[in-house]
This record gives structure tokens, C-alpha cells and sequence, in this order.
């Protein structure tokens, strides 16, 4: 299927949100899921932070398996992002999702995602405002059905042109929708946009949460630490820039007094 990023783009800002079905086929969502329940039964049995026996998370999701790479970068999240923020994005926070009640996972951490919220930033120290057009986005991809009685995200359609924080995280909005979607399914989400994490359910409903920033924000985690210097030098480039090999500081002003590698090659420094 071909997609048109401004297609995509025109309902993303209008909306908050755009839905892309069919961008993963369902033998690559199974393997996926397979791949991230083996994880987390690693690092539970390490006593690793992954949630808890309501909600699991795992960030990092291909620390232990690099096969799960590449779903930070598919072909239409590069022009989606792109587009909505600047050729040299980066990734900022890459999360495994599952919002399922399970007996079989012990773990009580507390979880990000709960109540009304915005992913955005403010700044403005003591008059705050949230940042105007919003610096990050979401890829969401859905790996397994996706809808109401999972424990899908609730959103609320244009809420990010407000430029708010919700002020109540337990509003009851009667105009609330509930994130529908197929396994395959990408959905972009503006991170300003109001949303929160529905109820949970004995139905697993994996997801990744890969958000993505402008190459001058810091990352949650400090990628450079989770892969050795020839694995990153035999990344393709769209990773290495992905996980701020192309964006970090240099060392000091003998080595390059530009920060991003691509002026700093275009200029010969
Ligand atoms: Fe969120």
C-alpha cells in the first residue's frame, strides 16, 4: 500500500492523531510479541523495572534482541517525522507496551501513562507554557488488536491545539475515543495531544510507544551505553542518527565547536 506522508501529516495536525493501517505484516507482529514476551520474562527474572501485573513496560525493548531494531525506524515513521519535525530527529524514548491484567508477573513499579496527560514540554520557569508547534511526536505500533475492551489509549480529538496540560487526570470526558486498530496499524499521535491509558483487561494488547524530538533534546536513556562501538559503526545511518551518534556534543572545542554531525561534515569540520 502506498502511503502519502501529507496525507498523513494534514490529519495528524488537524486531529492529533493519524491512524496508517496495513505498514507491518501479521507474521512480523506475532514474532515481534513473541520476542518482547521473552524480554520480559528476562528482566522480570532479573528483578528488572517493567511495570507491573496491570500494566507492563519495557523501554529499550531491543537491548537484549537487536532483531527488534529496526521497528524504531519503518519507511513511513522517517517521512512522518520528518515532516513534523526537522530531517535530524532523534529518538527519545522507545517503550514496549502491554495494558493486560496477568497472574503469571509479580511486579508492582508504577507505570507513566495513567490519568489525563500531555507528553509535551513547558517551559517559561514561573509562567509556564507548553511548547508551540509541539517538538515531539509518536509512533504507536500496534502489534496486537486494539480497541475498547483492551485497554486501548483514550484521547481526545484536537486537544493539542490547545497547547494545555489537562487539569484534571481524572476528568470524566464523555467526548473521549477509544484507539481502534488491526496488528500492522502505525499511529501517530502529537504529543500535546490529551490521552491516557484505558482500563485494563485479560487481553493482551502490545504496543511500541517510540517517541521522537528534535537532535538538540536529550534522549530518556543514554543510548551510546547499550551498543559497542563497532555495532554502532556498522548501524545503518538512519540508526546511528536515530540514537544521537549524529547529534552528540563533542568531546571539546579541539575536536569541533558544531554539535551535529551533518553541518559539521558539510562544513569540513
Ligand atoms: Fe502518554
Amino acid at each position: 500500500m502506498v502511503i502519502d506522508p501529507n496525507t498523513v501529516m494534514a490529519t495528524l495536525r488537524a486531529d492529533g492523531l493519524a491512524v496508517v493501517p496495513g505498514v507491518l505484516d501479521i507474521a512480523t507482529c506475532s514474532d515481534v510479541v513473541a520476542r518482547l514476551e521473552d524480554v520480559l520474562v528476562r528482566r522480570s527474572e532479573q528483578g528488572m523495572f517493567c511495570g507491573n501485573a496491570e500494566y507492563q513496560v519495557l523501554y529499550n525493548y531491543f537491548m537484549e534482541d537487536r532483531a527488534l531494531l529496526p521497528l524504531i525506524a519503518p519507511d513511513i515513521v522517517d517521512q512522518v517525522m520528518k515532516a513534523a519535525i526537522d530531517d535530524d530527529y532523534v529518538l527519545i524514548s522507545p517503550s514496549a507496551r502491554n495494558r493486560q491484567r496477568r497472574t503469571d508477573f509479580q511486579a508492582t513499579s508504577a507505570t507513566s501513562g495513567i490519568g489525563w496527560h500531555i507528553d509535551s514540554r513547558r517551559v517559561g520557569g514561573m509562567d509556564p507554557v507548553v511548547l508551540r508547534p509541539s517538538p515531539i511526536f509518536f509512533a504507536i505500533v500496534v502489534l496486537d488488536p486494539l480497541g475498547p475492551k483492551n485497554g486501548a489509549t483514550e484521547y481526545l480529538v484536537g486537544s493539542h491545539l490547545r497547547y494545555e496540560r489537562p487539569p484534571d487526570r481524572d476528568a470524566k470526558h464523555e467526548d473521549r475515543r477509544v484507539l481502534e486498530a488491526e496488528p500492522g496499524t502505525i499511529v501517530f499521535m502529537d504529543s500535546a495531544l490529551w490521552h491516557r491509558v484505558g482500563p485494563p483487561s485479560t487481553e493482551r494488547r502490545w504496543t511500541l510507544f517510540n517517541m521522537y524530538g528534535p537532535w538538540f533534546m536529550k534522549p530518556y536513556f543514554d543510548f551510546s551505553t547499550m551498543f559497542s562501538s563497532d555495532e554502532a559503526d556498522r548501524m545503518p545511518p538512519k540508526y546511528q542518527q536515530l540514537l544521537h551518534y549524529d547529534s552528540r556534543p563533542p568531546r571539546d572545542h579541539t575536536e569541533s565547536t558544531i554539535t551535529l554531525r551533518r553541518v559539521r561534515e558539510a562544513e569540513g569540520l
